[in-house]
């Protein structure tokens, strides 16, 4: 089922997302819906506040990011050919590496694209979808998009990370969305 996704101007998506134990949603089933939801809108990733679940749950597909990219881009990013997973209960256990900008966008925040700096490497300790347990280091654009959805769990928000003065300029773009003025071939929950 694809589910509506929270726009900017939500509280949601400023709640840091409390931590899941196994049984305490049907997982199988949300995870499902992300995926669906995800995919229906051209996401690379999507976080459960996104969908109102204030939960610290995320999916990433960086494969299909890697697919639709030329070769030649591809040699950039040593993270090729990218990953899809589900990450439950994240927790960052280190940032490292020089930091790198990158155009970001957010299906909570639709045509708005800005420039972020985030580090280039992430040691990461979560759970996939069976709840094992897993210590992993991310790097390149797979990195990128964990950061960026981790954010998420945190009530952050890509748009947290540019200047004031560039935020300022934003802001009537901000407003608009939050009153659901915005044009999305998405299904969006606004808050009114
Ligand atoms: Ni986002």
């Amino acid at each position: 089922m694809t589910l509506p996704i929270v726009a900017y101007g939500h509280p949601v998506l400023r709640n840091v997302a409390s931590p899941i134990t196994p049984g305490q949603i049907d997982l199988e089933r949300f995870i499902e819906d992300m995926w669906e939801t995800m995919y229906a809108s051209n996401g690379v990733g999507l976080a459960a506040p996104q969908v109102n679940q204030p939960i610290r749950v995320f999916t990433v597909d960086t494969l299909q990011l890697f697919e639709s990219m030329e070769e030649s881009e591809q040699k950039n990013y040593p993270d090729k050919p990218g990953l899809k997973a589900v990450f439950i209960n994240a927790k960052i256990l280190e940032l490292s590496g020089e930091p790198w900008p990158y155009s970001e966008g957010c299906l909570s925040i639709p045509k708005i694209h800005e420039s972020v700096s985030r580090p280039s490497t992430v040691r990461l300790q979560y759970m996939n979808e069976k709840f094992e347990p897993f210590e992993q280091v991310f790097t390149g654009i797979t990195a990128r998009v964990i950061l960026h959805e981790y954010d998420h769990i945190e009530g952050k928000l890509f748009i947290d990370h540019i200047s004031p003065l560039k935020r300022k300029l934003l802001k009537g773009k901000l407003t608009d969305i939050t009153k659901g003025k915005v044009a999305v071939d998405y299904k969006m929950k606004f808050h009114l």
